[in-house]
């Protein structure tokens, strides 16, 4: 993967109604604001950045699929898939990309089904609970190991 370093972000069910789903816990910014935010952020640290949602599961792993050979890094908020997906868990030790888990709240201090991600074994680390934050901290983490050329 030689020219400019790619990153693809890919968000699970649920998270198109961000800005007016259950705000006091995810915020009132909505997922295009998010994209926003980050599409201007990896202008700045000079990478490509592209965006996925879905609400089915078998598109995002079809989308973790493609990933190979084409992103040097997937931000991945399966949302309600991290806890039960072990078809998305495949797929990610499938491909070989990188990924970093993300999501807005903390899952660890929510009801009890949440405090599992099946995917987490898989992935290179977990950020969570900050916000539109924990998305801005996970493509800052992905560009310096990128630069750093480090997958672990
Ligand atoms: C979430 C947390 C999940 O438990 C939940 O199912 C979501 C969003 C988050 O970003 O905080 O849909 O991934």
């Amino acid at each position: 993967m030689e020219g400019t370093k790619k990153i693809l972000v890919i968000n699970g069910p649920n998270l198109n109604l961000l800005g007016t789903r259950e705000p006091e816990i995810y915020g009132s910014t909505t997922l295009a604001d998010i994209n926003d935010l980050l599409r201007n952020r990896a202008e700045k640290l000079g990478v490509e950045i592209n965006f996925f949602q879905s609400n089915i599961e078998g598109e995002i792993v079809t989308q973790i699929q493609k990933a190979r050979g084409v992103y040097n890094f997937i931000l991945l908020n399966a949302a309600a898939f991290t806890h039960y997906s072990i078809a998305i868990r495949d797929a990610i030790s499938a491909v070989n990309v990188p990924v970093i888990e993300i999501h807005l709240s903390n899952i660890h201090a929510r009801e009890e089904f949440r405090h599992h991600s099946v995917i987490a074994p898989v992935v290179m680390g977990q950020i969570c609970g900050f916000g539109v934050e924990s998305y801005i901290a996970a493509l800052d983490i992905a560009v310096i190991k990128i630069r750093r050329g480090s997958k672990k």
